[in-house]
């Protein structure tokens, strides 16, 4: 039979070397270059790991070209219509959908596990009231490594799931007492009879001293946003908490890693970083003067919101946030968000400009989300945070299946070494003066 290989050609030796081809069962078949120093002394090299395919996984799955996401096989759509977000959750970490008790079960699990320790709560007081939430998030969710001793044995299945239900449930009591310090309100601690985003929305807007009414439109919308933002395979977040992993480290400090990665603005920053931007355009009139900006090379500002590295086509996600935009603000008073409005022209000239058509640059999930987080009320400065909360079930779940790989390695990249040869140290006095 023949072999599925590749053969590389070294054109300084003529050496060849047949390299195995690695097919997956969707996308590109991977060229296994495990052998490639032992062989011909090379390494790779591919910075923004452009061509490099990290890690085996089977959780989640992105064709850019066609503007595809599965989230184990299922349809991004299918599941943002028909399914919510703890039912997603357990898809992700366990690989089916649940049946009815097996959600039931999980369910209840994760409310088991909202709370957050006394001695956690006392962490906030350390942070100035302006406090980006996100810092504090970092902070605090990085602090979760000094309690749960019963659970820090990465090698038994049995903690790494309970740490895993811990992160989930806590995550949006952490947010949520984020933005309360922020405001200077006391928290509000989780109601276990609510949904796990009407929970959110509670330990967020309600008050000791008044009845706060869950808006189900709000909880549907935040609860299909946190489906959508659930998993993205290998980006830069997700690819840090597996490198924080691959050493053994503390599954709660892996996850504050991912925390810090998500918080740049080419990232998660992107949803708080497209309102500012739409601020600052104002107004239908001055689009064109930002659009030139953004294609003059020697001009840094970009267009938020526009352009990824692995869709070259719409994002499939930012079309379900686009409509419900629409359902969101029809549901309000703010009904014509001129924001909205101008996000929209905004798309539209860009998606006829001959510079975004040639580099492929469509909206990309974070386009619109702010839109409808601003509609709900969130501070802009919470909506990173809101990412975190729902990317932190794809940071588990890539965590998990990593763990549980038998050949599970630490990552060490190498490098491609440009600085100073050898040279021997000088002694002060033998040093050039300024
Ligand atoms: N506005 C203007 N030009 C852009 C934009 C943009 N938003 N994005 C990419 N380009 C241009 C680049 O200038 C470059 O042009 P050139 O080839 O003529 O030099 C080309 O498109 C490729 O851009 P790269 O930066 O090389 O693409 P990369 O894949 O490394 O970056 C990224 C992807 C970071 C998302 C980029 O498109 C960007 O900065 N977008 C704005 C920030 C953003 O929205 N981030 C959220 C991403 S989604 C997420 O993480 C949830």
């Amino acid at each position: 039979m023949k072999k599925d290989t590749t053969t590389i050609t070294d054109n300084n030796t003529g050496r060849q070397l047949e390299l195995l081809l690695r097919r997956g069962t969707s996308g590109p078949a991977v060229v296994d270059i495990g052998h490639l120093y032992h062989e011909l002394g090379y390494f790779t090299y591919d910075p923004g790991f452009t061509s490099t395919a990290s890690c085996r996984s089977g959780i989640t799955y992105i064709d850019g070209e066609q503007g595809i996401l599965h989230y184990r096989g299922y349809p991004i759509e299918q599941l943002a219509e028909k399914s919510n977000f703890l039912e997603v959750t357990y898809l992700l970490l366990y690989g089916e959908l649940p049946n009815p008790q097996q959600l039931d079960a999980f369910t209840a699990t994760i409310r088991h596990h909202t709370m957050i320790n006394k001695s956690l709560e006392r962490f906030y007081d350390g942070f100035y009231h302006d406090a980006h939430p996100m810092a504090i998030m970092m902070g605090v969710v990085g602090s979760l490594s000094a309690f749960y001793h019963d659970s820090t044995d990465i090698r038994n299945p049995q903690h790494r799931e309970l740490a895993a239900h811990r992160m989930i449930a806590k995550m949006p009591t952490i947010a949520a007492a984020s933005y309360k310090h922020s405001i200077g309100e006391s928290f509000v601690y989780p109601n276990n009879n609510l949904s796990y985003c009407g929970n959110f929305l509670n330990m967020m807007f309600s008050v000791p001293s008044e009845p706060y009414i869950i808006d189900p439109v709000a909880e549907k919308a935040m609860d299909v946003l946190f489906i959508l933002h659930a998993d993205h395979e290998q980006n830069a977040s997700t690819s840090t908490v597996r490198l924080a992993g691959s050493s053994g480290a503390n599954p709660f400090a892996c996850i504050a890693s991912g925390i810090a990665a998500l918080w740049g603005p080419a990232h998660g920053g992107a949803n708080e970083a497209v309102l500012h931007m739409l601020e600052e355009i104002g107004k239908v009139d001055n689009i064109p003067a930002f659009l030139a900006r953004a294609k003059d090379k020697k001009d840094p500002f970009r267009l938020m919101g526009f352009g990824h590295r692995v869709y070259k086509n719409y994002d499939p996600r930012a079309q379900i946030v686009r409509r419900m935009c629409h359902e969101v603000l029809d549901s309000r008073e703010q009904h014509k968000d001129p924001l909205f409005e101008l996000a929209v022209r905004l798309e539209e000239i860009a998606l006829s400009d001959d510079y975004f058509i040639e580099h492929k640059l469509y909206p990309n999930v974070d386009f619109y989300s702010g839109i409808i987080y601003k509609a709900l009320g969130i501070p802009t400065q919470m909506f990173t945070v809101m990412f975190a909360i729902a990317r932190t079930v794809g940071w588990v779940a890539q965590w998990m299946e990593m763990i549980a790989e038998p050949q599970q390695r630490i990552g060490r990249p190498r490098q491609l070494y440009d600085g100073p040869g050898r040279r021997d140290y000088r002694e002060m006095n033998d040093r050039e003066q300024a």
